[in-house]
């Protein structure tokens, strides 16, 4: 199978890519290389073609010749959708739209990757269904959510095939560090504050990436055609409890924990119910104390991967978000 992969250069997007080629799959990449994409993500026997989701004769170059697409592209940070919502909006609905005006056209397969964020939050006690309603809280979410809408909209009306999955909080090696486990643990290498937002006990369920996208490949291949398929841990952790395990594994000073002002409409708890997935057969196999270990292993041994992406433009960010809250901080 030829696939190509949308946002192949950025975290789970890469991979998924090396998951494929190692399945013996041939795979192309297109990918606007934002401030969250990276070349070095890619490996070399790769095509990888510069060009954006929301423009159609990108598209196009990017994905002859392939059977399926896997959209992975997209504006993934909730901090950074409160600062600024546009690109959001543009990526995640009017790329899914190309997308899907795209395979209108080819009956090429898509693959929506989508997030446990669009149902909103849970406060205690239960599990999000397939086919339960969207309530999105954020502006990030909203446009996930409004991209994803699209997906039943066309395989109803022009009989595309196009598959969506939500996945839950994902880890592990080559995660950009402006989100919360490669943050803290990169502050711990450099002795920097860890800002743990408001009470700290928002509740995430982790999943370690090859778990998230041996879920994404099931659907590729055995998913069916209009369906959504949740793809989640099964592990439920407060931020507190994961902050202080990071602690642990960096042997970082505890006076680093610095409780900050929230992020304004926090989502308190997700929470995944996965029986139509593992029906496929797919079930997570990584424990959270495994991946904990890869991950901060990995970020220990690849300081040349993080320390040029923590300057710049990151700087500039991080000051925006954490400059006051930091400044107003208090201990944990
Ligand atoms: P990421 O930010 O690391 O990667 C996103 C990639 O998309 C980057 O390479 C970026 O350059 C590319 N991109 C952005 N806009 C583009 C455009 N218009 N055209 C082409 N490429 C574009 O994000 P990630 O964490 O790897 O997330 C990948 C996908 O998985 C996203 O759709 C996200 O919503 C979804 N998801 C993420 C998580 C998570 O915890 N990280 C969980 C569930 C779902
Ligand atoms: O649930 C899936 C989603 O998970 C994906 O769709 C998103 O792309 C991904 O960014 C992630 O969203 P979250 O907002 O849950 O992830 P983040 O890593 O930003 O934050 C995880 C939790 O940690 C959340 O409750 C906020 C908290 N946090 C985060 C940061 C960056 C802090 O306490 N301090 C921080 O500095």
């Amino acid at each position: 199978m030829r696939v190509l992969v949308t946002g192949g250069a950025g975290f789970i997007g890469s991979h998924f890519v090396r998951r494929l080629l190692a399945a013996g799959e041939e795979v192309v990449v297109l990918d606007k290389l934002t401030y969250s994409g990276n070349r070095a993500n890619v490996p070399d026997a790769v095509e990888l073609v510069h060009g954006d989701i929301a423009e159609p004769a990108d598209v196009e170059r990017a994905a002859k010749g392939c059977e399926a697409i896997v959209n992975f592209a997209a504006e993934t940070h909730v901090d950074r959708s409160i600062l600024s919502a546009e690109d959001f909006g543009r990526t995640e609905f009017r790329g899914t739209q190309v997308l899907l005006e795209h395979v209108r056209e080819t009956r090429q397969r898509l693959v929506q990757v989508s997030t446990d964020e669009v149902y909103g939050d849970l406060e205690a006690g239960g599990s999000s269904k397939e086919t339960d309603a969207l309530n999105p809280s954020s502006p990030y979410s909203a446009a996930k959510a409004a991209g994803e809408l699209l997906i039943p909209a066309y395989v109803r009306t022009f009989g595309v095939d196009a598959r969506i999955t939500r996945g839950s909080n994902t880890y592990g090696p080559n995660q950009y560090p402006e989100k919360f486990i490669p943050l803290f643990v990169t502050n711990a290498f450099d002795g920097e504050p860890l800002p743990l937002y408001g009470d700290g006990r928002q509740v995430r369920d982790w999943l370690y990436v090859d778990d998230h996208c041996a879920g994404i490949e099931t659907v590729l291949r055995s998913g069916v055609a209009g369906q959504v398929y949740n793809v989640g841990g099964d592990n439920e952790r407060e931020n507190i409890d994961v902050a202080e395990k990071l602690l642990v594994l960096t042997g970082a000073d505890r006076s680093l924990l610095r409780r900050v002002d929230d992020r304004p409409g926090h989502d308190r708890r997700y929470s995944l119910d996965t029986a139509k997935l593992r029906g496929l057969g797919w079930q997570p196999r990584t424990t959270f104390e495994e991946g904990l270990r890869a991950t901060v292993e990995w970020y220990s041994e690849n300081r040349a991967w993080w320390e040029p992406i923590k300057s710049g433009e990151y700087r500039e960010y991080y000051e925006r978000q954490y400059g006051a809250r930091l400044a107003g901080s208090t201990a944990v």
